[in-house]
């Protein structure tokens, strides 16, 4: 990971938050002994504070690996549920252990398979959050747009792709977030900020038709 901000500062913000919440820790842990990319602490915290802004009914994850995003964004909650997908069979098993040793089982839904195809199923949206493949964000946004509630949050993380989004002759990855990160900066139904903690994170306020 090349980071957007320097290392110093990053690593600065990172031990200034240690989470008191030890499954937390245990999931940072696994991340970092694996080398599994989670969104990380400062991210984390991040997402849990938009998600305590917010207060929403409904979060959808595309892309949820073992669970460390969903994790922020359930402790968050006050109702409502996060909706967890990822490919991997193996990282929503592991995601479940975590959530039942965290007591937040009851708060989330777990599955297996394509996040854009099973989110299809899923209306009344308040926050969807991207952290699938990079080049399939775009697809995602214009597929799930339409579930969306008026007012509804998109975060998506890694928008500055460690910082190839400036290089002259970007890589196929980077042409696709490129694009994402035009449509939703140029998109009347959408607000965007890109904030340029870590790998980046755009913060989409969506306003219906
Ligand atoms: C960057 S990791 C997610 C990390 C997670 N959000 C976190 O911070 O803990 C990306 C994950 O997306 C999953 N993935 C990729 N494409 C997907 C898709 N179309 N639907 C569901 N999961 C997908 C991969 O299996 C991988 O586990």
């Amino acid at each position: 990971m090349t980071f957007i901000t320097s290392p110093e500062i990053e690593e600065y913000i990172y031990r200034l938050s240690v989470p008191e919440d030890s499954i937390i820790l245990e999931m940072e842990k696994l991340g970092h002994k694996t080398g599994f990319p989670i969104v990380d602490r400062i991210v984390g915290r991040f997402l849990f504070l938009i998600t305590k802004l917010k207060n929403p009914g409904l979060i959808v994850e595309i892309g949820s690996g073992f669970g460390y995003s969903a994790y922020w964004f359930t402790k968050a909650l006050s109702n409502g549920k996060v909706v967890l997908t990822d490919f991997s069979k193996e990282n929503i098993e592991l995601a479940k252990k975590f959530f039942e040793k965290g007591n937040l089982i009851d708060r989330a839904e777990f599955h297996v398979g394509d996040g854009m195809e099973i989110a299809q199923e899923i209306k009344g949206i308040d926050i969807l959050f991207l952290d699938h493949q990079k080049t399939k964000y775009l697809e995602a946004v214009k597929k799930l747009e339409g579930n969306l509630n008026d007012g509804a949050l998109v975060i998506a993380d890694n928008t500055l792709w460690h910082g190839k989004v400036v290089e002259e002759n970007p890589d196929r990855q980077t042409k696709a977030i490129l694009e994402f990160n035009k449509y939703m900066f140029n998109n009347e139904r959408f607000f965007s900020s890109l904030i340029p903690v870590r790998d980046g994170v755009l913060l989409s306020y969506y306003r219906k038709g």
